[in-house]
């Protein structure tokens, strides 16, 4: 439990802390981070009124996993951010132990927001974590501004999901389907498959038990269920755990990526395409999509993953861990999902510098946008900086990267033809989108020099525009 009263009184005693972070120099120039303390997914994502919310998971006094509240951040112009006070604490009986993740849909100008309140019943003899001893409350409330809510509403208990489930079901999100809401949770049976619950309603409050979306075998529990079109297509992102890898595929301790879907809403009836990656670094987890008021399908995921075996020590040594990714916009398109930066992105470019990839020049801010065609379809090897290196090899697309890892070691793709390329780097981050973003790398990295380095080991014909970037402005 952590009220606002608790956190506020809390707050005070950690000056430090804040002192502490802000000396980092692997703090991040434009991404955005938790204040202090640990982040993980992003939640409630939505524009009201022009104005985009960005809240997420955060643990304000503790770099670990901790207590879960909302952090909240927004923005207008996704360049000048305002960091707001936590939006959602865990303040109920029905919530005492964690505001776990959660959506917002904005319909009738008013935002719903749904989320699940995380209780453990840690004193019940038949505590085990997974079956019993654990209530997973849907909770539902409103908000006219994205600042104030409306009283938490408890909608959906354990009782409501079907018999077989685990004591694992979270993380609600809305789909609209001609005049109804499909409300997609993620979940876990009792026999360890992974699934996504599906209930539907006609008027966001009152949700009845409609189907799951399941493939046998595939995983024990998916989390952070995102159900939405593109297009006119269907699409499930979701988060598998217990996937076995494959030889380049499956390779992070859990995965995220998507089905097509094809859902006939008539009879009630499905069928999941094969599940496809959508990123293939080693920081990537929990993605989050919401339409803003342009219409675009804007996607923000946690830039990190739970239980793997590498880490982020040096921001821990700062009182801090982890961020969320660039946001993104997704398109769809050649039968698959493309990723691409929202074009307000541009607005942080300081200059542009164009040249070719056998003399990318040096310049001094590790903080850039790389603009890479090339001209030639073959083997290359381009080191990013210090010990990072993307190579390409008989169709093999490999990021490896050395000390500055922190025991990330290398994750590739099999890949018919690289023909372009566009790197951000940050100080401590690396998005590399590959081919106009059929496909994705994101990695954490904690280069020793923070000076740009990039250069082709191998000489290949193409165009780099190159440009510094200038940071986000984020005022409290
Ligand atoms: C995914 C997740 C969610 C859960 C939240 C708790 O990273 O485990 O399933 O709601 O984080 O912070």
């Amino acid at each position: 439990m952590m009220t606002k009263e608790d956190y506020q009184k809390e707050y005070g005693t950690h000056q430090k802390m804040r002192d502490h972070v802000r000396q980092d120099q692997y703090r991040l120039q434009y991404h955005l981070m938790p204040p202090a303390g640990y982040l993980n997914d992003p939640n409630g994502l939505c524009q009201k009124d022009g104005i985009y919310h960005i809240y997420f998971q955060y643990t304000p006094f503790d770099c670990g996993w901790g207590t879960k509240l909302w952090g909240h951040y927004t923005t207008k112009d996704m360049i000048h951010f305002q960091e707001e006070e936590p939006f959602l604490y865990p303040d109920t009986k029905m919530d005492k132990d964690g505001v776990y993740s959660g959506s917002a849909f904005v319909k009738d100008n008013l935002i719903h927001y749904f989320y699940t309140g995380n209780v453990k019943l840690y004193d019940r003899n038949d505590y085990d974590y997974i079956n019993e001893g654990r209530e997973q409350n849907t909770i539902h409330m409103t908000s006219q501004d994205g600042y104030h809510i409306s009283q938490k509403e408890l909608i959906l208990t354990n009782d409501d999901y079907p018999q077989d489930m685990s004591k694992h079901v979270r993380d609600p999100k809305i789909f609209e389907k001609d005049g109804y809401y499909y409300m997609a949770i993620g979940g876990r049976t009792r026999d360890n498959q992974g699934c996504v619950l599906l209930y539907k309603s006609d008027d966001l409050q009152h949700f009845k038990y409609y189907n799951r979306l399941i493939l046998p075998n595939f995983g024990y529990m998916w989390e952070c269920p995102d159900l939405f079109e593109l297009d006119g297509q269907l699409f499930l992102m979701t988060c598998p755990q217990g996937l076995v890898q494959q030889g380049y595929n499956y390779a992070n301790v859990y995965q995220m990526g998507y089905f097509k879907v094809n859902y006939d809403f008539q009879q009630n009836t499905y069928t999941l395409s094969e599940f496809h990656e959508l990123d293939r670094g080693f920081d990537i987890y929990a993605p989050q999509s919401f339409l803003d008021e342009k219409g675009r399908r804007i996607q923000y995921a946690w830039m990190g993953i739970p239980d793997a075996d590498y880490d982020n020590q040096p921001t821990i040594d700062y009182d801090w861990q982890h961020a969320l990714t660039m946001p993104k916009v997704l398109t769809y398109h050649d039968g698959q999902i493309y990723q691409q930066p929202m074009e307000e992105m541009k607005a942080l470019r300081e200059k542009t510098i164009v040249s070719h990839c056998h003399q990318i020049k040096q310049e001094d801010t590790i903080c850039f946008e790389m603009n890479i065609e090339l001209e030639e379809n073959k083997d290359f090897h381009l080191k990013i900086r210090d010990d990072a290196h993307l190579t390409y090899q008989n169709h093999i697309l490999t990021l490896s990267l050395g000390q500055s890892g922190h025991g990330r070691a290398t994750r590739s793709i099999e890949i018919n033809e690289v023909y372009q390329m566009t790197i951000f780097s940050d100080t401590s981050s690396l998005e590399i989108f590959i081919n106009d973003g059929q496909t994705v790398f994101t990695t954490r990295v904690y280069s020793e020099s923070l000076h740009q380095t990039v250069e082709f080991l191998t000489s290949i014909k193409g165009k780099v525009t190159y440009y510094p970037l200038k940071p986000y402005v984020i005022t409290k």
